[in-house]
This record gives structure tokens, C-alpha cells and sequence, in this order.
């Protein structure tokens, strides 16, 4: 049993050769004599034709076909009759009029209609996979995810890079998320931990004299899902000895024009364009922003300051900031739906989000806080006309810029500002530290291997640990990627002088024993020729998403997990046996069989 070709490539150069193909079932529809089969694989549709006149032993088993029965035909290519043609398909000018039909399995009633599939409720598809991946879409998805792999192990490949496997059964890394751990049997008490990122083998690489290191590597990180994110991804990961900034960004650059060009026949323009990580906080109110459109945040203290809203008065007295975004021909929307958006700036931990519309002169319940020569400058400065709302938020930074970075995006969406394409963005000269007010102290904005800029290594040195000011004022030679509002990738350079990262351990508060137990090898390693490099990894799965047009990172893997990170299908994770628990030395607290998962 060979097939000839697969369903999707006959044509009329076929017309009157005999061949065979085999595939699913996708419909049939029985025409009276007649009976009309879409054979499906993986390439795409023929149309099969069963006729008494051709074949009464195919066209009377042709009868029992029914959706996803897996079918061998044979017979003859014909042009289909005139007025039957669809030009939609690649195959759509002929049908093969089948000979011999041998069923070679049946397929029990479906969970979803194949042809509905996209529009099961997502957890019976997830449930189901191996029937959702029969679908076009996500065979497609897989399909660029593999093609771009390709392209970026030969771009790497041909660059002078290495392909080297990292551990998994390894040792915490400090990437900021809960780590995944698997108990040890032979070291009872012990575990290891799924590696969060490579980061600390591919340093340890550099010192090795790899010079040029990738991975298209798993990484595991236990943390709360979103649309972009699942508890294991896919990174591309590299590092490089002896290179600048420039050098890393170069390669990226490279890359990714290549990639694109090559799966999905875009020409990219580079070099990128560049944002230091304060100009993006201050003009979109994060360092991801989708470049795509407009609508920046404007600064408006000064003018708020001038008025008499004891909110805005407030914000300015307590060292807030205020902050407004102009609502693009919004002045006619109701108080309902201005409603709405105040929920969602609530959201984001903002208080209020005070409105003002152009719209014969000034409507809003605080322009009676404002001389009218102020709300002129405040719609001047917003570049707001008539027709237009000016939408302000008044908070801690931080609030203000979550708020107005989301309501930015959602205004973006609902006037239809978002063009399609790709932007991408260079995010730099991010701070060293981040200060966490819970815990009291600093931690790495990257993670504690960054090296601060050249300029600020000697200042760091020098620094007095208690001075956050001057601390909080330390640049990172850390830069992120962006791709229309999406964080693909991030890397630096890294601390390669002990003395540094010394410093670095004590400014994060992590004592020198709580770094010898950590990660003791990568210190040691430095005290051997370490040289100066640094690196970057992409999320593949969040780069496979936005080339294809996908909505969720889900959709790009083949067998993902739900927002409980639970896999549907396998049923992962699950309970296992007490035998098993006790080689690991394992018990646990709660009742075994007990705990039933919510999707
Ligand atoms: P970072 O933590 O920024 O850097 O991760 C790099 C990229 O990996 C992707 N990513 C994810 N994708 C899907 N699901 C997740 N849960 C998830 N978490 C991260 C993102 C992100 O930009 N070791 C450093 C890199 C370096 O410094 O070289 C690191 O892991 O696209
Ligand atoms: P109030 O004085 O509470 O009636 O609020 C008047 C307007 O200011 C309402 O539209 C509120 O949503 C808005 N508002 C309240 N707090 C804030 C804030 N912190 N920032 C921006 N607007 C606010």
C-alpha cells in the first residue's frame, strides 16, 4: 500500500493518471448515485468521487464511510464538470474517481464536528488534541514553529555558533519565578530543580572557551499563566565571549530578518528602532510597548497643579505622578461605557481615572477645578480637538503607568489603531535594581549576573550599600526585545569579575554563604579566566505565536497546559503511587486522591 501523492497536490497536469491517496475522512455527502468524499492529510483536500458506474464494490463500502475513518482509494484523475470547480482549493480543478476504497480504521463518533473544530470550548479540544491537531491551523502553527527552528539553528550554525545541551536535572536559577522540583531517590531530602533558563551552564560555557553557545532548550518555571506564558517554553538561547551590546544585537538582528524572510517571505527592516527603558515607562508606561500606534502618555502635574481637584492636588502633595492619555474621537461615549473603562483602570490599581471631553468647549465633572486657560493647555499638550476625551490618572508611578499603559492599549484595539505587521523594539539601559517594598531590600531587574554599564561598575564598588538613591540610579547593560507589545527576548552582558558580582550578592542582600549554596560552580568558575561576554534567549513560543497571528501561546504547542497547568490530555499532573513515594522518601499532606483540579 503506497500512495502516489499526498491529497493536497494533484492537478490538472494529473487529469487521466491513475493513482493512489490516502488520508481521513473529512465530509461526504451522498448526491443520490453519487457519493462525495474530502479525503484529507496533512498537505490538504481531494475530492473523491465513489460511482456505481466506476466501482459498485467501492461506491456500496463508500456508503459506511463516516467522519475520520482512515481510507486508502485508488482510481482515475478527471477534470471535474464545469460548474463544479472550486477555486478556493489548490485541488479544486479535479477529483479522483475512485477504483478500490480499503478502509483501514474507523473512528468512533467525534467529541466536536471537524468542521467546527475551532469552535469546541477550548478545554475539549485540549482534551481531544490529537483530533485538534488535525486541524489546518494548528498543523500550520507547528509547521512555522518547525521552520523557524530550522532557519535559527543554520543562521546560528553558520555564524559560529555551538549547539550545546544543558542539564535538566539541575540546580535553581535565579530567573525570578518558582522552580519545578523532582526529588532525588538516591539522595533522600534531596531535589533538583528544572532549570528556569540555561543562564548559569552557558556563563559556565564561556569559561569553558566555547565562545559561541545555543540551545533550543525547554525551560520549566513554576509561575501563574497568562495567555503568553506557559509553565514550559521554549527558549532560544545563546551567549557569546569577548562581545559588546552591539554584537548581541547584531546577531539578533540578523536572525531575525532571516527568519522572517525565509518562513513567511517578510522583509524586516533593521537595525531596530531603540527606547531606554526610561523614555518607554514615561511615553507608554511600560518597557514592552506595541509600536504600532500612537496614544502616548503625557505628563500633566504641572498643569493639574495649577487647578483645584483636591484628588490631583493630592497625588502631587504625596509625590505621585499624573498622567493622561487622549481618547481619540471618544467625547460621544456614554457614562456607561466610560464606566467600563474606570473599572479596568481600577484594575490596575488606580483609584479613579478622571475624564474631560472636548466637546463644545470642556465637559467633565472636574473642569469646574480648572480656569479655562488650563483645560486649553492640558488639550494642547494632548493634541486633543474637538470630538476627542482626555483620560487621567493620578497615582503612585507605578499605578499610573499600569493603569494608562493598559487603557493605551485598549483604546489601540477599540479604534482600531493597531495596523498589522511587525515592529520591533530594542528596550535599554534599564536600572541594575529593582526595589521590592515588601521585602525591603533590592533585587536584580535582570537577574544578579547583569553587569552594570562600564561607567557605573567603579561607582558600584564604591557604593555604600545603605544608599538607595544611588544604588536605584545604577544602569544595567541589560535590553530586552519587543515585538508589538510583546516581550520576546532579554539578555545582557554579563558580571565577569568577582569582585563585581561579590558586590552585586551583597547589594541583594544574598549572603556569601546563600551564594556558595546556590551557585557556588558559576563563582568558582569566574575565579578561573573567565572572559568577558554575554548573551540573550527568545521566547520561541511567544515569537511562533505573533508570526502566525495566534491569540495564545497555546496555540503553538503542540501539547500545552491550561491556566492550572494541567495537561487535558494526559491528565499531568496526577497522583502517583505510595510505593513510588516512599523510595523518594516522600509524604504528603493532604489526603492522596483527594485534590480534584478546576481547568
Ligand atoms: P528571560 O527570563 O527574559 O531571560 O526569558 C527570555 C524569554 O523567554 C520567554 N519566556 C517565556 N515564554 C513562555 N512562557 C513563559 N513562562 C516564559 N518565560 C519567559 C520570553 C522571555 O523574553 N537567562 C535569561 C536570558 C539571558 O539573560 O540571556 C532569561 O531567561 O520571551
Ligand atoms: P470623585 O471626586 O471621587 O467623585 O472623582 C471624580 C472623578 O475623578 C471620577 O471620574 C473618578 O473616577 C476620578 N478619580 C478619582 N480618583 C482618581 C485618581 N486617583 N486618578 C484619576 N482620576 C481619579
Amino acid at each position: 500500500m503506497v500512495r502516489d501523492k499526498w491529497c493536497g497536490e494533484i492537478r490538472e497536469s494529473d487529469i487521466g493518471s491513475n493513482m493512489s491517496l490516502a488520508g481521513w475522512v473529512f465530509r461526504r455527502r451522498d448526491h443520490g448515485g453519487l457519493i462525495f468524499v474530502d479525503l484529507r492529510d496533512r498537505s490538504g483536500i481531494a475530492q473523491v468521487v465513489f460511482s456505481p458506474d466506476v466501482s459498485k464494490e467501492a461506491h456500496e463500502l463508500a456508503h459506511d464511510l463516516r467522519g475520520e475513518f482512515v481510507i486508502f482509494v485508488s482510481g482515475e484523475v478527471r477534470r471535474r464538470p464545469e460548474g463544479t470547480e472550486n477555486p478556493n482549493l489548490p485541488t479544486g480543478m479535479v477529483e479522483l474517481y475512485a477504483k478500490k476504497l480499503e478502509v483501514l480504521n474507523e473512528a468512533a463518533p467525534l467529541p466536536f464536528p471537524m468542521e467546527e473544530a475551532s469552535e469546541a470550548s477550548e478545554s475539549l479540544r485540549l482534551k481531544y488534541r490529537y483530533l485538534d491537531m488535525r486541524r489546518p491551523e494548528l498543523q500550520h502553527n507547528l509547521i512555522v514553529r518547525h521552520r523557524a527552528a530550522k532557519v535559527i539553528r543554520d543562521y546560528l550554525d553558520e555564524k559560529g555558533f555551538i549547539e550545546v545541551e544543558t542539564p535538566m536535572l539541575t540546580k535553581s536559577t535565579p530567573e525570578g519565578a518558582r522552580d519545578y522540583l523532582v526529588p532525588s531517590r538516591l539522595n533522600p531530602g534531596h531535589f533538583y530543580a528544572l532549570p528556569q533558563s540555561p543562564q548559569l551552564f552557558k556563563q559556565i560555557l564561556m569559561v569553558s572557551g566555547l565562545e559561541r553557545y545555543f540551545q533550543v532548550v525547554k525551560c520549566f518555571r513554576d509561575e501563574d499563566l497568562r495567555a503568553d506564558r506557559q509553565p514550559e517554553f521554549t527558549q532560544i538561547d545563546m551567549e557569546m565571549s569577548f562581545v559588546d551590546r552591539e554584537d548581541v544585537i547584531a546577531v539578533i538582528e540578523g536572525m531575525i530578518k532571516r527568519l522572517f524572510k525565509n518562513v513567511l517571505d517578510v522583509e524586516i527592516g533593521v537595525p531596530f528602532e531603540r527606547l531606554g527603558f526610561k523614555e518607554s515607562m514615561e511615553r507608554f508606561g511600560n518597557d514592552k510597548p506595541d509600536m504600532r500606534f500612537g496614544l502616548e502618555l503625557k505628563e500633566m502635574a504641572d498643569l493639574a497643579a495649577k487647578g483645584t481637584f483636591k484628588v490631583f492636588l493630592d497625588a502631587i502633595r504625596s509625590g505621585g505622578r499624573i498622567k493622561a492619555i487622549n481618547a481619540k474621537g471618544m467625547a460621544g461615549i456614554s457614562r456607561k461605557e466610560i464606566d467600563v473603562l474606570t473599572e479596568e483602570a481600577q484594575s490596575f490599581g488606580a483609584k479613579g481615572l478622571a475624564w474631560i471631553k472636548v466637546k463644545n468647549g470642556f465637559e467633565s465633572p472636574i473642569a469646574k477645578f480648572f480656569p479655562e486657560e488650563i483645560l486649553r493647555q492640558m488639550a494642547e499638550r494632548l493634541e486633543a480637538s474637538e470630538g476627542d476625551m482626555m483620560l487621567f490618572v493620578a497615582d503612585r508611578e507605578k499605578v499610573v503607568h499600569d493603569a494608562l499603559s493598559r487603557m493605551r492599549l485598549e483604546l489601540g484595539k477599540r479604534l482600531n489603531l493597531i495596523k498589522d505587521g511587525f515592529k520591533f523594539l530594542w528596550v535599554t539601559d534599564y536600572p541594575l535594581l529593582e526595589w521590592v517594598e515588601e521585602e525591603e531590600r533590592f533585587a536584580a531587574m535582570h537577574h544578579p549576573f547583569t553587569s552594570p554599564m562600564d561607567g557605573d561598575i567603579e561607582k558600584m564598588l564604591s557604593e555604600d550599600i545603605s544608599d538607595r538613591e544611588g544604588l536605584a540610579s545604577l544602569k544595567a547593560r541589560a535590553y530586552d526585545i519587543v515585538l508589538n507589545g510583546c516581550e520576546i527576548g532579554g539578555g545582557s552582558i554579563r558580571i565577569h569579575r568577582m569582585d563585581v558580582q561579590k558586590k552585586m550578592f551583597e547589594i541583594l542582600k544574598i549572603s556569601e554563604d546563600e551564594a556558595k549554596l546556590k551557585f557556588g560552580f558559576l563563582l568558582d568558575a569566574l575565579e578561573y579566566g573567565a572572559p568577558p561576554h554575554g548573551g540573550i534567549a527568545l521566547g520561541l513560543d511567544r515569537l511562533v505565536m505573533l508570526m502566525v497571528g495566534a491569540h495564545s501561546i497555546r496555540d503553538v504547542i503542540a501539547f500545552p497546559k491550561t491556566q492550572k497547568a494541567v495537561c487535558l490530555m494526559s491528565g499531568a499532573p496526577s497522583t502517583v503511587e505510595q510505593k513510588q513515594m516512599r523510595e523518594l522518601n516522600i509524604k504528603v499532606d493532604i489526603p492522596l486522591g483527594s485534590v480534584k483540579f478546576s481547568v
